[in-house]
C-alpha cells in the first residue's frame, strides 16, 4: 500500500492518534531525503547538531498544527494534485485596495463567487514598517497581522469562511529578506554579533566590492548597488532589493531553522498554497549572478521536503520571474523532481503574451514556448497576463534573432511601444527602472490601461474601446485555457485603468508599479448587470470563460497542452486534448484584421467528426467558407465538436 492509500484509509478515521501516526510516517519516509540535502548545504562534519537539531524541530512543529489542519492535510495527500484541477480559478488582491481590511474582504465573497473565483492570492498582510515598505514586501513579521487589515480573529474567521465556501488560500513568505526594522535586524544594529550572522554584514567594502562586479540590480533607480551603510552597526549590508531589505544569510542553517519555524507559524494562518517570493535569490557566491544557483534549489527543496513532513497539504508556488529554462527547474531536478515547487509563475507566457499583442505576431510566442522544458507531471503552471509587479522583457535574444529581429532595437520597440513613445500605439503604460545609458527597462500599467482602454475612453474612440475590450478578452482567454491555474489580477476583470494617485505619496512615487495596484472600483461594479459598458462586456465575458472551464475536465492539467502552427503568423493556437471527452481546440488571432486559416488540419485534428466544431465562448457553429477558418480581429475561438 503506498502513502497517498494508507492516507486515504486513515483519513476516514482522522482520529488525533491517526494523524500523529501518519506524521510519523511521513517523517520514516522523508528523513533520508532531508539529511541528504540538509548535508548537501550544511557540511555534515561542521553541522551535525544543526541537523539534530532540525530533526527534533519537526515533531514540534507538527504539534503546533491545529487539528483542522492537521486533518484537512490528510485530505489533501488522499486527493491529490487538486492544483491542477479545471475548477481552480484565482484572483490576486490588495486587501485594502479590494475592500477596506480583512472583515471587508470577507463581505465581498459572493462577489468573488459569482465571477467564479475560489482561489486567493492576498498580497503580504502582516506588519511592516510605516514608511517605505515594498508594498509589504519588506516585513517586520512572518505571520503577526498589521492591524491596518485587522487581527488574527478576522484572518482566522475570514480563512474559516473560505472552507466552508471552498476557497483556498495563498500568501506570500518573504524568504529571501527582512525589513531593517525586523527584530534580528534591530538586534544587528544594536551590535548583536549572532544576529549580524544572519544577514551578510561586513566591516568594509571589500568583499561588497567583489561581489558588485558581477551582481545585477533589481532597482537601479531607485535602489542602485547591492549593499547599504548601517550607521548604527558601522557595516555594509546586502541589500539586493531596496535598502530597506536585508538579505537573509542561508550559509548560516540557524538562519534557515529559524524561517522554517516562521514558515510553520505563517502555514498554521491557514494557508493552502505559499507565494515563494523571490526564490532565485536564496544563495548567494562571488563571480556570479546570485540568481538560480544549486543551493538556492536545495534551500527551497528543504523547506519543501520539511512541510511534507509536519503540513503536507500546503503547496508552494515559485516565484521566479527569470529566464524560462531556469524556471521549470523550480519544480525540481534529479533527486528533488517534484520536491520543490508544485506551481511556478508562468512568466514566460505572459511575457510572450505582451510581445504578441504590440507585434501582433505570434512566432516568438512559439520559439520560446516550443523550448520549455517539459514540466514533471505532477507540478502545474500559474498562468497571468498582470500582477502587481512589472513586465519584464526577459526574452531570449537567440530566438528574437531567429524570428528576424534585433533584440536591443525590439526590446526598445517594445518599452515604446508601450510606455507611449510611439504616437499610435493606444498603449498608456509606464517606464520602469529605466536606464538612459544601456535602454534596459521595463513596464508598468494595467491591463486595460497598457491594451488601449484608456487612450480609447480618453478620445471616446469607440473603435479603440472595442478593439481594447477584444484584446483584454482575448489575453484571458487564453490564459483560463491554458495548462494551469488562470489567475486574474483583481480589477482587471472591469478593465480598470491606470491608477496615478501614487504620484502624490513621497513613500510610493518613485515606484511606478504602483499604477497597477488600484482601488477596486464598486461603484461600477454596482451596475454592471445592467450596462452595456466596456466594463461590464469584460466582466460578463470573463465569467463566461471561466465557468465553460468549470465544466470541462478538459481544463485540468492533465499534461494535454499541444501547440499546433496554423500556418499564420498572427494567429496562436493550442489544443487540449483528452482521451475520454472531447478535446478543446483554441485559436486567436493577434491581428487587428481579420485573418484566416487553412481547415483542413483543424479537420485532420478530428474537429469536423460531429459537424462543424462549435465555438464554446459564443455558442455558435462556426462556418468554413472556401476551406477557410476565418477569424475577426483579436478574436478568440474555444472550439470543441459540436
Ligand atoms: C517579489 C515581489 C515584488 C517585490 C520583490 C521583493 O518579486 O513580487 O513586488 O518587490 O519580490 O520582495
Amino acid at each position: 500500500m503506498n502513502q497517498a492509500a494508507i492516507h486515504q484509509l486513515l483519513a476516514s478515521r482522522a482520529k488525533e492518534e491517526n494523524l500523529d501516526s501518519l506524521f510519523e510516517l511521513r517523517l520514516a519516509t522523508n528523513l533520508s531525503l532531508i539529511q541528504h540535502i540538509f548535508f548537501e548545504l550544511y557540511p555534515e562534519e561542521q553541522y551535525k547538531a544543526s541537523f539534530k537539531r532540525l530533526v527534533s524541530l519537526l515533531p514540534k512543529l507538527f504539534a503546533s498544527r491545529p487539528l483542522e489542519l492537521k486533518q484537512q492535510d490528510v485530505q489533501r495527500i488522499a486527493s491529490r494534485n487538486w492544483y491542477q484541477s479545471e475548477q481552480l480559478v484565482g484572483m490576486q488582491l490588495y486587501v485594502e485596495h479590494f475592500n477596506r481590511d480583512l472583515k471587508g474582504l470577507k463581505e465581498k465573497i459572493p462577489y468573488l463567487k459569482e465571477l467564479g473565483i475560489n482561489f486567493l492570492h492576498l498580497m503580504p498582510i502582516t506588519k511592516r514598517p510605516s514608511g517605505e515598505n515594498d508594498g509589504g514586501y519588506a516585513v517586520n513579521s512572518y505571520y503577526q497581522i498589521d492591524k491596518k487589515y485587522g487581527s488574527k480573529k478576522d484572518l482566522q474567521e475570514l480563512t474559516e469562511s473560505f472552507r466552508n465556501e471552498g476557497i483556498t488560500l495563498m500568501l506570500d513568505f518573504v524568504v529571501n529578506h527582512t525589513s531593517d526594522e525586523y527584530p534580528w535586524a534591530q538586534k544587528a544594529k544594536s551590535g548583536d554579533k549572532k544576529y549580524q550572522g544572519y544577514y551578510y554584514t561586513y566591516e568594509d567594502r571589500t568583499i561588497p566590492n567583489e561581489f558588485e562586479k558581477s551582481l545585477p540590480e533589481v532597482f537601479p533607480e531607485t535602489s542602485p548597488g547591492n549593499y547599504t551603510y548601517i550607521e548604527e552597526m558601522d557595516k555594509w549590508v546586502m541589500t539586493v532589493f531596496n535598502h530597506y531589505q536585508w538579505d537573509l544569510n542561508y550559509t548560516n542553517p540557524e538562519v534557515f531553522l529559524e524561517m522554517l519555524t516562521n514558515l510553520m507559524k505563517l502555514v498554521n494562518l491557514g494557508v493552502d498554497m505559499v507565494r515563494f517570493d523571490a526564490l532565485a535569490f536564496l544563495w548567494k557566491k562571488m563571480g556570479t549572478i546570485s540568481q538560480n544557483l544549486p543551493e538556492a534549489h536545495q534551500l527551497v527543496s528543504l523547506f519543501r521536503m520539511c512541510l511534507q513532513v509536519v503540513a503536507p497539504g500546503t503547496i508552494f508556488l515559485a516565484e521566479a520571474i527569470v529566464a524560462p529554462t531556469e524556471i521549470v527547474k523550480y519544480f525540481g531536478e534529479g533527486i528533488r523532481k517534484g520536491n520543490e515547487c508544485e506551481v511556478a509563475y508562468n512568466a514566460s507566457l505572459m511575457a510572450l503574451l505582451w510581445n504578441s499583442i504590440a507585434t501582433k505576431k505570434t512566432l516568438l510566442l512559439y520559439k520560446s514556448l516550443t523550448r520549455v522544458p517539459e514540466k514533471p507531471k505532477t507540478c502545474t503552471w500559474l498562468n497571468y497576463i498582470r500582477c502587481h509587479d512589472d513586465i519584464g522583457l526577459g526574452y531570449d535574444d537567440g530566438l528574437i534573432g531567429e524570428v528576424g529581429w534585433n533584440p536591443q532595437q525590439h526590446r526598445k520597440f517594445l518599452l515604446d511601444y508601450y510606455c507611449q513613445r510611439i504616437e499610435w500605439s493606444p498603449s498608456k503604460g509606464l517606464l520602469f527602472m529605466y536606464n538612459p545609458n544601456t535602454g534596459d527597462g521595463r513596464i508598468t500599467g494595467s491591463a486595460a490601461s497598457l491594451l488601449g482602454l484608456e487612450k480609447g475612453l480618453e478620445e471616446n474612440d469607440s473603435m479603440l474601446i472595442e478593439e481594447a475590450v477584444k484584446k483584454i478578452i482575448l489575453l484571458h482567454g487564453i490564459v483560463t485555457a491554458f495548462s494551469g491555474i488562470p489567475m486574474i489580477y483583481a480589477g482587471d476583470e472591469i478593465g480598470t485603468l491606470n491608477d496615478y494617485s501614487f504620484l502624490e505619496n513621497p513613500a510610493k512615487k518613485e515606484d511606478s508599479r504602483w499604477v497597477n495596484r488600484p482601488h477596486q472600483d464598486w461603484e461600477t461594479i454596482e451596475t454592471l448587470s445592467e450596462s452595456e459598458g466596456p466594463q461590464s462586456q469584460i466582466f460578463k465575458a470573463l465569467q463566461k470563460l471561466i465557468s465553460i472551464r468549470k465544466s470541462s475536465p478538459v481544463f485540468s492539467d492533465a499534461d494535454n497542452l499541444v501547440l499546433h502552427h496554423a500556418g499564420n503568423d498572427h494567429i496562436l493556437t493550442f489544443e487540449r486534448t483528452s482521451q475520454k471527452e472531447d478535446g478543446l481546440l483554441v485559436v486567436c488571432n493577434f491581428d487587428e484584421s481579420p485573418q484566416v486559416v487553412e481547415a483542413t488540419w483543424i479537420m485532420k485534428l478530428g474537429y469536423f467528426s460531429k459537424g462543424e466544431p462549435k465555438n464554446l465562448i459564443s455558442g455558435d457553429k462556426i462556418s468554413i467558407q472556401s476551406g477557410l477558418l476565418e477569424l475577426q480581429p483579436y478574436q478568440i475561438l474555444w472550439l470543441t465538436k459540436a
